[in-house]
């Protein structure tokens, strides 16, 4: 531990950087660029080195720490009962200030003579900062401090605090009313005249509270919330309860007060306010609950399919968890400059406006989905996440994986036909084995102190693996089972925190209640194999050639690009085992234990010389690999009548086939891949195409601009050729979803493909839409993504600037998501650097949420892909400051760098690692991108030549048997 140590620059800069603006952090800018004042103290603490110094501003002592192990925990000395929040926000350009005030009623815990709570980018009035109760006659604020790093902020008082006093702490403040979509931030839009319009709205999930309120910004502090909004007279404001009473303000005649009924005890976190001119649109069939979707005047229209969905999902959610709704309403309301998709806050959930706006005609099916499952994944949280709450970040899947689980659900019970079941293999499995299949991914449970670290775990492990292992519950427990053991769950933990602990051992009392069978394991023995561990297994099923009843099944752990010395790892696997899917009583299940001993069944074989299925519709989330013998049985069964075999699985053996011979797992490697797959030509259903075309994809990207690629294009448009010629451009008004989904998936790949009579029609269609772009009859949503990026490809600086003008025009933000794509389907140098720019400029066509979207693209376009990261370098501190910090930067260079694929690229990214380390919270984003693109190089290295040949071999002649 140093004493008295010399704060690196790079720390000082880089700290002024990141809280550039923050009043308090321009204090601490100055002084540390300037000599230090006379009085300035240096001090230690026990922990670690702090470097404490008086600014000039006011009695505040700012601390620097140089990085390390940091302490970013609250003390537990107070537990937080009411808070009382008043902001009074100027929505004006040119004056973007928050008046603040907040009491904090609070019992002391434990003695101490100060109190500790976060705040950031905020200026305190000391000589507001009160301290009362009873008994606290007297007390004084000796003065405060504050720790940039951990945005403590430190009241050190006069006398002592005595376990179990109740106490009032109030102070006011300036914030800002900023524009990094974090804390209380403004958004804007322009209304029918032209004019600008500015909002105030907050996102505070998971660490920006502190920005708007000083507060325990952690998510076991729970409390309730007195909220007042000041707001000018012609605006209304919503928060998390309904309005009690409107004032009018004391000395702003321009201004009222809206006074809200305090509400449930919750986390910081999902504490939420807006103030808008927005529309108030109800739902029509509310029941107890009252449902309306706020949006911008003009968009009115759009929320109507919101307004007919949600009263029914969130009903279906009281009704699965046998919970009621516990508040009076539920507001919703659409964003214009949303970071994230949505936000759960309690009674008002916060979109994007393409998770919630859908106007038919304009927007795509696709589009549609998006906005029932966003509605179902925020209703879910107001039970999971919301009423019983995880206790640390680290836990954050428990909040994240039910609601995705239970997402597939809610949309279920509103959508049957959008059969979200078969969804869930394509949006969930297979799209986290991609990164679960890294050694650089990580456990559900994952440790997390910093804001950075708490950020870097929303991602798809706590979504999608950890939706994905609960759905694999489900069906080992059975899914009664679940319901019961979570309902009492919750009951237990209402208003309160919980731990993953806590959890399993409900489910375990409910499943020991009806006697389900695990093998003699505890519930919490078999999901820590999940939950701990990374990544996740192949099972291998082999059978016995002498002996065809006979099986052996065996355990691998599954990592995409293999290395000398991997550990091994082994889970608690719930096995289900299928020889006919017409008759589901076949269906055998048994348990792998977490050993590498092999286990040998002979009952499970009913029919010798009959392929068997391993994961009955991929309920596990685990891989399967087979013997040749079985592997040929199979493919035969596709061959010939591969309806036999349910569609989730025939999904599941595309994907596991084509992933087992990429990682080297698979016998006959692409061969045996390329084989299975060529069934496609009579596959007429949506998910196993869905799963190719992913997977098709991505070889296709790796392989591009090779002779192989060529080749492989011809063989996929080849295949998919029975399935355009059935639904070329012509959508009908019966359509089902699926049909308009596989619609698209046709012409994607004929287009995609440079098939001549569909960019032809392609080119034609744009022409007529462009010319008249306000009539949707002219083009179908379903298909304009690939019908607007095919005549980008074809054309030239006329279609992009159509494209920007459409973009900039649209009412219909979804419209703007297909548009920006198909701008960046163009080879112009010039072009594509443009929306580069625009992408870290404030006022350009694209906003500040859909910066990412460009960087997505790019990924994906040859000149585009190598540009970007280029550009990311050089504009490194402006994406910071206009981001709010550098992971996004990070999370950039991860989606740009996806289908690199030559060593030179490799060697790039990790010397950008090693040079921007320094400055990161976190390096995992980093770290997942190098790994990744390790694994393309070695990739095409190893099966270049056998894809090429198998390629060649077929050419032509890809239907054949
Ligand atoms: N709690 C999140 C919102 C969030 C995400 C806050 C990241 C902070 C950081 C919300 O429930 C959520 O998960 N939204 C998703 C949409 C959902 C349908 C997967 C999102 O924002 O993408
Ligand atoms: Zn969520």
């Amino acid at each position: 531990m140093g004493k008295g140590v010399t704060l690196p620059k790079w720390l000082v800069i880089a700290a002024c950087i990141i809280f550039v603006g923050g009043m308090v952090a321009v204090g601490l800018c100055v002084y540390y660029l300037a000599p230090p004042p006379p009085g300035s103290e240096v001090t230690t603490d026990t922990t670690s080195t702090v470097t404490e110094t008086t600014t000039q501003t006011d009695m505040t002592t700012t601390t620097l720490r140089p990085p390390g192990d940091i302490n970013y925990r609250l003390p537990r000395h107070f537990s937080p009962i009411l808070y009382t929040v008043r902001l009074l926000p100027i929505i004006e350009e040119g004056n973007f200030t928050i008046f603040g005030d907040v009491t904090i009623d609070m019992v002391c815990n434990e003695n101490t003579n100060h109190i500790v709570l976060h705040i950031n980018d905020m200026d305190v009035h000391q000589e507001t900062i009160k301290v009362s109760g009873e008994g606290l006659e007297g007390m004084m604020v000796h003065h405060t401090s504050f720790d940039q790093i951990t945005q403590f902020f430190t009241i050190h008082l006069s006398g002592e605090l005595k376990a179990g006093m109740q106490l009032s702490l109030s102070m006011s403040y300036l914030a800002k009313l900023n524009d990094i979509l974090g804390g209380f931030y403004r958004s804007s839009y322009f209304d029918v005249n032209g004019n600008r319009r500015y909002i105030a709205t907050t996102q505070f999930q998971p660490t920006d509270a502190r920005r708007a309120f000083p507060c325990f910004d952690e998510p076991n502090f729970k409390a309730r919330f007195a909220i007042t909004l000041g707001r000018k007279k012609d605006m209304t404001s919503i928060s998390n309860m309904p309005i009690n009473r409107t004032v009018p303000h004391e000395n702003m005649p321009d201004y009222e007060w809206d006074i809200y009924e305090e509400s449930v005890p919750m986390s910081t976190y999902l504490v939420a306010f807006v103030i808008s001119d927005f529309v108030k649109n109800p739902a029509p069939n509310a029941g107890e609950t009252e449902v309306a979707v706020w949006s911008r005047p003009g968009a009115e229209e759009q929320t109507r399919y919101a307004t007919n969905i949600t009263s029914t999902v969130l009903e279906y959610f009281e009704e699965f968890f046998q919970i009621p709704y516990p508040l009076p309403k539920q507001d919703m309301i659409a964003i214009p400059d949303f970071g994230a998709g949505a936000m759960e806050n309690w009674g008002l959930i916060t979109y994007r406006e393409t998770a919630v706006l859908y106007q038919p005609g304009v927007s795509s099916a696709q589009n549609k989905q998006r906005v029932a499952v966003v509605i179902a994944h925020e209703l879910a949280h107001q039970w999971f996440g919301n009423l019983v709450t995880t206790d640390w970040w680290d836990l954050l899947w428990l909040n994240e994986g039910f609601a995705t689980y239970l997402e597939f659900k809610g949309v279920d019970r509103v959508e049957p036909e959008m059969k979200m079941e078969q969804q869930y293999l394509n949006d969930a499995i297979h799209y986290v084995m991609q990164l679960d299949g890294l050694n650089s991914s990580h456990p559900m449970i994952m440790p997390a102190n910093n804001p950075d670290e708490i950020n870097e775990l929303f991602d798809p492990i706590a979504y999608e693996k950890s939706g994905s292992v609960l759905r694999m519950m489900e069906d080992f427990l059975g899914l009664e089972v679940l319901k019961e053991g979570l309902t009492n769950y919750l009951n237990n933990r209402t208003y309160d925190t919980a731990t993953a602990d806590v959890l399993w051992e409900f489910l375990g009392d409910t499943a020991t209640k009806y006697s389900v069978d695990l093998n003699g394991l505890t519930v919490k023995d078999i999901l820590d194999t999940w939950s701990l561990q990374k990544n996740f297994p192949v099972v291998k099923v082999e059978r016995n050639p002498e002996n065809y009843t006979e099986i052996t099944v065996s355990q691998k752990r599954f990592i995409s690009a293999q290395f000398e010395g991997a550990e091994e790892y082994y889970w608690h696997v719930p096995l289900t085992f299928i020889q006919d899917f017409s008759n589901n009583s076949s269906l055998k299940r048994r348990w792998l234990s977490n050993s590498s001993e092999p286990a040998v069944y002979t009952d499970i074989i009913d029919e010798p010389n009959s392929w068997i299925i391993c994961n009955h519709k991929v309920f596990g989330y685990y891989r399967v690999d087979y013997d040749e013998i079985n592997w040929d049985l199979i493919q035969v069964q596709l061959q010939t009548n591969h309806t036999k075999i349910d569609v989730m699985n025939r999904a599941q053996i595309v994907d596991d086939a084509l992933n087992l011979a990429s990682a080297d797992y698979l016998n006959q490697t692409y061969k045996r891949a390329m084989d299975l797959t060529s069934y496609l030509k009579n596959e007429f259903d949506w998910l196993p195409w869905e799963t190719a075309d992913n997977n098709f994809d991505r070889l296709r990207n790796l392989l591009s601009g090779t002779e192989a690629g060529a080749l492989l294009n011809d063989h996929i448009r080849s295949l998919a050729l029975h399935l355009y010629e059935l639904y070329d451009f012509n959508e009908d008004p019966m359509d089902k979803h699926l049909d308009l989904f596989l619609r698209t998936i046709a012409v994607r790949i004929a287009c995609g493909t440079n098939f001549a009579p569909c960019v032809e029609k392609a080119k034609e269609n744009f022409i007529n839409w462009s010319a008249d772009p306000d009539n949707a009859e002219l083009i179908s949503p379903n298909l304009k993504p690939t019908i607007t990026c095919t005549a980008m490809r074809e054309g030239d600086v006329k279609e992009f600037d159509f494209l920007v003008r459409r973009y900039n025009s649209t009412n219909v933000a979804a419209e703007k998501d297909q548009l920006l794509s198909a701008m960046m389907c163009t080879d112009d140098i010039i072009l594509l650097r443009r929306l580069l720019e625009w992408s870290i400029t404030d006022g350009s066509p694209i906003r500040k949420q859909d910066a990412v979207f460009v960087y997505r693209g790019m990924a994906t376009n040859q000149i585009g892909k190598t540009l970007a990261l280029g550009f990311i370098q050089d504009n490194w501190e402006q994406i910071a400051s206009y981001t709010g910090g550098y992971l996004t930067a990070t999370e950039w260079i991860q989606s740009v760098s996806r289908y690199y694929n030559k060593q030179s690229e490799l060697d790039e990214l990790i010397r950008l690692k090693e040079e921007k380390a320094p400055q990161l919270g976190t390096v995992r984003t980093l770290d997942q991108a190098i790994e990744q693109v390790t694994a393309n190089v070695q990739w095409l290295e190893k099966h270049y030549q056998t894809i090429h040949n198998w390629l060649r071999n077929n050419s032509g002649n890809p239907v054949k048997n």
